[in-house]
């Protein structure tokens, strides 16, 4: 039994198990990493962990890291890191991800491609059969133009809707940029379709993260699990 802010805490909490002494940490953003990056500071400053600097994935996560007292350092100093620790909205059985509820999905995709071992902190609410299904890919588009980059997620298929504030207002990402939520159904096909996006001027990124995660921990009913993508 358990909540899902529980099993959030409990995946979150199982990953910083492969965080030791002297490593270099990617530090996700949302409401799963952050049970992690609060363990890590206890560890740390309890002495349990030495040497341990945190790369953080937003502006936000940097700022909540910093109220922790987290010794950070960025990607410039450090470009490889160890391990990453980072949420997810949807996880594949073949551990390919939609990221990017949060809105800091180019900062984690520059990450976990810089990271050694890159671990998903899930609730098993997140896992899907086939992406597309529970959530909408998050793409990242330059503000000027973005219209033209709707139509054109229009013509593959998909509902593109401009992420806004409460206000009414465009959310405006770390870098500047707008996101556009789209709403594609179950996508048979991720890697094509990523190919498509990766392809097209002004989108800057896109919210699927295909053969990135190593690791993945998903906390429910059944207890913590720990899977790990064949060959990692
Ligand atoms: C941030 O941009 C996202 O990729 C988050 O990692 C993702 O939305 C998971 O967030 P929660 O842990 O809050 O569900």
């Amino acid at each position: 039994m358990g909540t899902t802010q529980q099993w959030k805490q409990q995946a979150a909490e199982r990953a910083t198990d492969f965080v030791q002494s002297g490593m270099v940490v990617g530090l996700g953003a949302g409401s799963t990493a952050i049970f992690a990056i609060r363990r890590l500071a206890e560890l740390i400053h309890s002495g349990a962990l030495r040497d341990v600097l945190g790369v953080p994935c937003s502006l936000k996560v940097e700022a909540a890291a910093r109220a922790l007292s987290f010794p950070l350092t960025t990607l410039d100093d450090q470009p490889v890191i160890d391990v990453t620790i980072d949420g997810a909205d949807e996880v594949s059985p073949q551990l390919d991800l939609i990221k990017g509820g949060g809105g800091a999905l180019l900062r984690e995709k520059m990450v976990a491609q810089a990271t050694r071992r890159e671990i998903i902190v899930v609730d098993e609410g997140k896992l899907s059969d086939i992406l597309g299904t529970l959530w909408p890919v998050p793409i990242e588009v330059l503000e000027f133009g973005w219209k033209a980059q709707a139509r054109f997620l229009q013509s593959l298929g998909g509902d593109p809707v401009l992420r806004r504030r409460e206000d009414g207002s465009a959310v405006i990402t770390d870098q500047g940029n707008v996101i556009l939520d789209t709403n594609f159904g179950p996508i048979a096909d991720p890697h094509a379709l990523a190919d498509l996006l990766d392809r097209r001027a002004g989108i800057v990124e896109h919210g699927l993260f295909l053969g990135m995660a190593t690791d993945l921990i998903v906390a429910g009913e059944a207890g913590v699990r720990h899977l790990q993508r064949p060959g990692n």
